[in-house]
């Protein structure tokens, strides 16, 4: 068998040419980050992998597998990792054990490498959910900054405000993984707004909680040159999981199932941000 290095080595090879621009400034005590968009393209579909659990039992591999091949064969879709892109698994963590997870937390690692290597040219940077942080809390290594840095890509430990330029526009990208928990629909839609009375964006990104939401809030904005009022309104998102539900951790606490798979956002020309969510099921 090859060492990992070697591996490694092999797969980096495999990463094709980035087709969007990505400035990561150094200058500076923020977590930031520009995005430069060829104008030659129509619209811009941005699908951040969120709570994917890799090693999990309960990880939906086909649903996963046939998204990932969404994001690699259509040309206008940039993603970014949201965090917990494997489960993670170890003793101080609540309610995983031995038995929760079919993939050993170092395979998890070594795998995620390989599985995310033919989107890398389209991933715009990476940020840890509260599973990669287990390993952080537990032995003070950043698994998550790991991946990223096997991938070649911009990682950020927490926030990342990101800036997309294209057609004239800048779309602000505001993406974090989430924290807390929140049960009820109220609870989870205040959960996702929590950084709205400091921060400004157009897109506030997160995952965590397992459960799609996607929520427009109005916005009124001064236009510094002229001093005019114009509408600004901005999408507060939280992204699906991959993780199944019966027989998880999230069942065992009663923590109600949410929709599996992708929430996507199309940028527009005129600066309208369409959301993407999907309710999948048979109607008999
Ligand atoms: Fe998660």
């Amino acid at each position: 068998m090859e060492d990992f290095a070697t591996e490694l080595e092999k797969v980096q090879k495999t990463f094709k040419k980035r087709k969007v621009r990505i400035y990561k400034p150094h200058d500076t005590d923020f977590p930031e980050l520009l995005i430069t968009v060829p104008d030659s393209w129509k619209q811009i579909q941005l699908a951040p992998l969120y709570d994917v659990h890799y090693g999990s039992k309960e990880h939906d591999r086909a649903l996963f597998t046939s998204h990932l091949k969404w994001i690699a064969e259509t040309s206008d879709v940039l993603t970014f990792n949201g965090g917990d892109m494997f489960d993670n698994g170890n003793k101080i963590a609540p309610g995983a054990s031995s038995t929760s997870q079919d993939v050993t937390p170092e395979e998890q690692l070594h795998d995620s490498v390989k599985i995310l290597a033919p989107i890398q040219h389209k991933t715009l940077f990476y940020i840890p959910g509260n599973h990669e942080d287990r390993t952080l809390n537990a032995a003070g290594i950043d698994v998550s900054r790991v991946l990223a840095d096997n991938l070649k890509l911009p990682y950020f430990p927490d926030y990342c405000f990101c800036t997309i330029k294209w057609r004239g526009n800048q779309f602000r990208l505001l993406a974090h993984h989430g924290s807390g928990g929140a049960s009820t629909a109220g609870a989870q839609r205040n959960a996702a707004r929590k950084d709205m009375p400091w921060a400004k964006f157009d897109i506030l990104w997160t995952g965590h909680l397992h459960q799609p939401m996607a929520d427009i809030a109005y916005q009124i904005d001064f236009d510094q040159k002229t001093g005019r009022v114009f509408e600004r309104c901005s999408v507060v998102m939280i992204s699906p999981s991959y993780l199944k539900y019966f027989g998880s951790y999230a069942a065992k606490k009663r923590l109600a199932p949410g929709m599996r798979g992708l929430g996507v956002i199309i940028l527009q020309e005129d600066g309208r941000i369409d959301v993407s969510l999907h309710a999948r099921g048979k109607r008999l």
